[in-house]
């Protein structure tokens, strides 16, 4: 059964690169995912190929330039002040760092009562606080520790809870396990993994670390530029991809050297007034297999299941 439900999602950044001069960015551009109750969906793709866009539009953080989010199958763009305000306390999310998301000045009791006080919490605030740190795998002497107390592990544990604590059906993960050591992440894996399990939970999972996303999620998203190339079930995808950008984000390996080229193509940039927008595929420029109508002719997204935009896969 579906929870979330993004429809033709756009939108555009102004880019200022100096007093004069501005620059369009296509963040995200008609994207439409779908996430059922208790499935991690899995959201990959390079840097600025706009994941965490997507997530803050589907977050209502964001207003889309178009397109709706649906939540329970209510259109939240219709919907009464009031509805928004349950789904969005409904909508969670975590950060990469949390030592940004974390006030340095205050407890982690501060921080925590400030996020059950958000939500109207009736009970016993400390009971409550103890109970969910406990579940995030935190002792209760948590409570009268600062941030800097505590290790990047346990930081995003503390995250966790707070973002547990409003008794989410969604969390949207943005790259959480990031800023940590392998071993550390290994242990937020499986924590997500447990709650999601514990608490039915449904997590959009972003990353673009390719194993951490197969080895928590159900499904998964591949984006480029803004778009979505490839969607389907993660084994499928990962073992059997079918958009070549799949295939070379599967293939490749991090590297420090990155040319002038690269970072020009790096973002679906739009001069100001429109000239140079772009047409066809967006990986035309960058895909070994590009023929004439790529270069001309946008593939859009088609498939059952498994579902690919490009015009040969
Ligand atoms: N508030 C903003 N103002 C201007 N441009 C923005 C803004 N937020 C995002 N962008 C641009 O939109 C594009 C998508 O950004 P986004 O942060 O969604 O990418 P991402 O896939 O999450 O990247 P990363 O993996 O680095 O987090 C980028 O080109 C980025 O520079
Ligand atoms: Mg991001």
């Amino acid at each position: 059964m579906e929870l979330i439900r993004g429809d033709n999602l756009s939108k555009t950044y102004n880019l200022k690169l100096s007093l004069t001069k501005s620059i369009k960015v296509k963040a995200v551009e008609n994207v439409s995912i779908s996430i059922s109750k208790n499935e991690v969906f899995g959201l990959v793709g390079e840097s600025g190929s706009g994941k965490s866009t997507l997530g803050r539009l589907i977050l209502l953080m964001e207003k889309p330039d178009s397109g709706r989010v649906f939540f329970n199958g209510v259109d939240l763009s219709k919907a009464k002040k009031d509805e928004v305000k349950e789904a969005r306390r409904k909508m969670q999310i975590v950060f990469q760092n949390p030592d940004l998301s974390l006030d340095p000045r205050m407890k982690i009791y501060d921080t925590l009562k400030e996020a059950l006080e958000c939500c109207k919490y009736k009970g016993n605030i400390t009971e409550r606080i103890k109970a969910v740190l406990e579940e995030v795998g935190l002792s209760s002497e948590t409570i009268n520790m600062f941030p800097h107390h505590l290790s990047g592990g346990m930081k995003q544990r503390v995250a966790l809870a707070r973002a547990i604590l409003a008794e989410p059906d969604f969390i949207v993960l943005d790259e959480p396990t990031s800023a940590l050591d392998v071993s550390v992440q290994a242990q937020i894996l499986n924590l997500l993994i447990e709650l999601r399990k514990k608490l039915n939970l449904t997590y959009l999972f972003i990353s673009h670390n390719l194993s951490v996303v197969s080895y928590v999620s159900d499904r998964v998203g591949v984006m480029y530029l803004g778009k979505l190339v490839e969607l389907g079930e993660c084994d499928e995808v990962f073992n059997e991809p079918l958009h070549p950008y799949t295939k070379l984000l599967i293939s490749s390996v991090p590297t420090l050297y990155m040319t002038k080229k690269f970072f020009t193509q790096n973002h679906a940039i739009t001069a100001e007034n429109g000239e140079e927008s772009v047409s066809g595929c967006r990986f035309f420029k960058r895909c070994p297999y590009a023929k004439d109508l790529c270069r001309e002719k946008e593939p859009e997204l088609v498939g059952d299941r498994h579902k690919v935009a490009c015009h040969f896969a």
